[in-house]
């Protein structure tokens, strides 16, 4: 078979292991020959390949990023998305797909599935909220790296006797922000499923510097107040028609300034936490994940997702997968909630 491979959406630690996996099993084993699609969705609508074969996925192990390139493209934001999408895997003689991406590029998968196009899912995204996957690989590089971040605050919040805030990823839901919140013991954590009271803040803040520490709270980019909505950066949307989020740390550093008069600084920590190379648990899922998908693609099962359950790793369908994302666990908050103030 010709395998075509695409990775779409925000690029993610993790990504480059999945392409060696796929291509160090399917090629041996299969006698699979790869065309890795550029950029996404408009590498496939726009035929633009390359090479992808073992030397090619050569050193891309602990690699971070994704060597194929990625966009934000939707093909059913054009008319004749899907016409052109048949027309190059007709022309590149591609007898399958191979999706790798969060809910917008297997959204597409999902839909191009029903249009009798042959693909097969690969979950990543670092905010870890796809359905159908106890975890996506990308996240775990995530946590550490906030976790790591955190760390360094608390001694500049000691020192200075201010509150710092973290504000990390996480559009739709605070896994980031509760996994390094957790590990990093913050004070408070605050995430889009849970809209926050200001005043509840504050005398976490309070409490916090009357027992002789400093605050260190983190929050999810997609977290806003109560009865408020969420801090975009611009009024801009991409092709899915998500707005870019960011600002939600500095407009509660001035809130809690204004409030306690505590200085209060904000770090984003932005693209930093999907940059580098991935941990090993990120590389030992993005592995599995690729030999399970190309075994997917050899046994014909279109229309599914590698996921992982427990320890195992399933086919679930697409289209269950992106129906719903996954949020954070109340009961799981209610833990975090023990260490806040
Ligand atoms: O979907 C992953 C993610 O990192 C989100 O957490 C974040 O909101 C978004 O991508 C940022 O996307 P971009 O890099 O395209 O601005």
């Amino acid at each position: 078979m010709r395998v075509g491979v695409l990775t779409g959406g925000g690029d993610c630690p993790g990504l480059n292991a999945v392409l060696r996996a796929i291509v160090r099993k399917g090629v041996p084993a299969y006698g699979h020959e790869f065309v890795g699609f550029r950029d996404g969705w408009r590498g496939v609508l726009e035929g633009d390949v390359r090479p992808l074969g073992i030397p090619e996925v050569r050193g891309l192990l602990p690699r971070g990023g994704t060597v194929l390139g990625s966009s934000r493209t939707n093909p059913f934001a054009t008319d004749d998305g899907v016409d052109r999408i048949r027309g190059t895997l007709a022309e590149r003689e591609i007898d399958a797909l191979i999706a790798i991406g969060g809910e917008d590029t297997l959204g597409v998968a999902a839909r191009l599935h029903d249009d009798g196009v042959p693909v097969v899912g690969v979950p990543k995204t670092i905010d870890n909220d796809l359905g159908g996957t106890d975890y996506t690989f990308g996240f775990d590089t995530a946590v550490s790296i906030a976790t790591e971040a955190i760390d360094r605050l608390h001694t500049t919040a000691e020192s200075h006797h201010r509150v710092l805030i973290v504000e990390v990823m996480g559009r739709h839901a605070g896994w980031i922000a509760v996994h390094a919140g957790m590990a990093g013991g913050a004070n408070a954590i605050l995430i889009p499923e849970r809209p926050f009271d200001v005043d509840q803040v504050q005398a976490w803040v309070e409490s916090r510097f009357r027992a002789q520490y400093a605050p260190i709270i983190v929050v999810s980019e997609g977290a806003m107040p109560l009865g408020g909505a969420e801090v975009l950066q611009s009024g801009q949307t991409d092709a899915f028609g998500h707005a870019r989020l960011g600002g939600v740390g500095d407009w509660l550093a001035h809130e809690i300034e204004r409030r306690t008069g505590k200085e209060a600084r904000t770090t984003v920590l932005g693209h930093v936490q999907r940059g580098g190379t991935p941990t090993a648990r990120d590389r030992w899922l993005a592995t599995r994940f690729g030999l399970h998908a190309i075994d997917a693609v050899q046994a014909g099962e279109w229309g599914m997702m590698a996921a992982l359950r427990g320890t195992d790793i399933v086919m679930v369908p697409l289209l269950e997968a992106t129906k719903e994302l996954r949020l954070v666990d109340p009961a799981l908050y209610a833990e975090a909630e023990v260490f806040f103030g």
